[in-house]
């Protein structure tokens, strides 16, 4: 490993000037994973997540959605989906303080989180939403989902996937939301497609796209915003929480 500084150092969440990481190919070390271990090594939010203890440079992520759109409000009712490793977990508990109700769900095990309620289950099979919401005890006021699927690289395979799961979890909030909640999600590719836009602005009063600085500038990553629920519509319930997804 040697260091050097193509191009200027890069510059930390804090501003602070770092040196630049460069990983020489091992024997038995695909490139790709050489690619990824020099990224992880320059990367700057990974560095001060491990610094803060966050669990995932992801929640930086939050930090920046909830710096400018203020979603993460003391007591509220708060559902993560795909909340694996639990960064997100961990801004909303802070922010959120010791009286929000927490619950969060991915498919892999995830360590505790001062009194959040976690399921390792698919949140796309059938009893999820339900399962959530029980497992809450009230309905929620915040829905976040930073859902993705292990990619393909195959570009409209991978978009899909995360247009899916997008699109069940605004199924989920706008059958489960407290009027005036809100709603967060990642999707790809130049944002929510037309069906999920022409839903959440139905049920929202105001929706917007935003990429937080610590997304990857490579990545198609981006995040749908919706505030200000307007309601359930008459019939919808979290039991058919995703109907209609596909
Ligand atoms: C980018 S990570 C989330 C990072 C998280 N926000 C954090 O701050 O630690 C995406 C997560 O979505 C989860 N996921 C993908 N599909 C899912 C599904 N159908 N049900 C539940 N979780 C899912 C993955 O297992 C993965 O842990």
């Amino acid at each position: 490993m040697s260091r050097k500084r193509p191009g200027g150092p890069a510059k930390g969440p804090g501003g602070a000037r770092l040196a630049h990481v460069r990983v020489k190919t091992a024997r038995g070390r695909k490139l790709s994973s050489t690619r990824w271990l020099e990224r992880q090594l320059n990367d700057p939010y990974v560095a001060e997540a491990r610094r803060l203890g966050y669990r995932s440079r992801a929640a930086f992520k939050l930090l920046q959605i909830d710096a400018r759109y203020r979603l993460l409000k003391p007591g509220l009712a708060i559902v993560d989906l795909g909340c694996a490793p639990g960064g997100w977990l961990q801004i909303a508990r802070a922010a959120a303080g010791g009286n929000a109700r927490i619950a969060g769900i991915d498919l892999l095990p995830v360590d505790p989180v001062a009194d959040a309620l976690l399921l390792q289950a698919d949140f796309m099979a059938e009893d999820a939403p339900a399962a959530l919401v029980a497992a809450l005890g009230v309905s929620p006021d915040l829905v976040l989902s930073d859902m993705a699927p292990e990619l393909t690289g195959h570009a409209r395979t991978d978009h899909w996937r995360v247009a899916a799961l997008a699109e069940a979890a605004a199924q989920f909030a706008c059958a489960t939301l407290t009027p005036g909640g809100a709603f967060a999600a990642k999707v790809f590719s130049g944002g929510a497609g037309p069906d999920l836009l022409r839903l959440l602005k139905r049920d929202f009063a105001r929706v917007s796209h935003f990429k937080p600085d610590a997304s990857r500038k490579e990545s198609a990553e981006i995040y749908v915003i919706a505030q200000g629920f307007r309601g359930r519509q008459t019939g919808e319930g979290p039991e058919n929480a995703t109907e209609g997804d596909g």
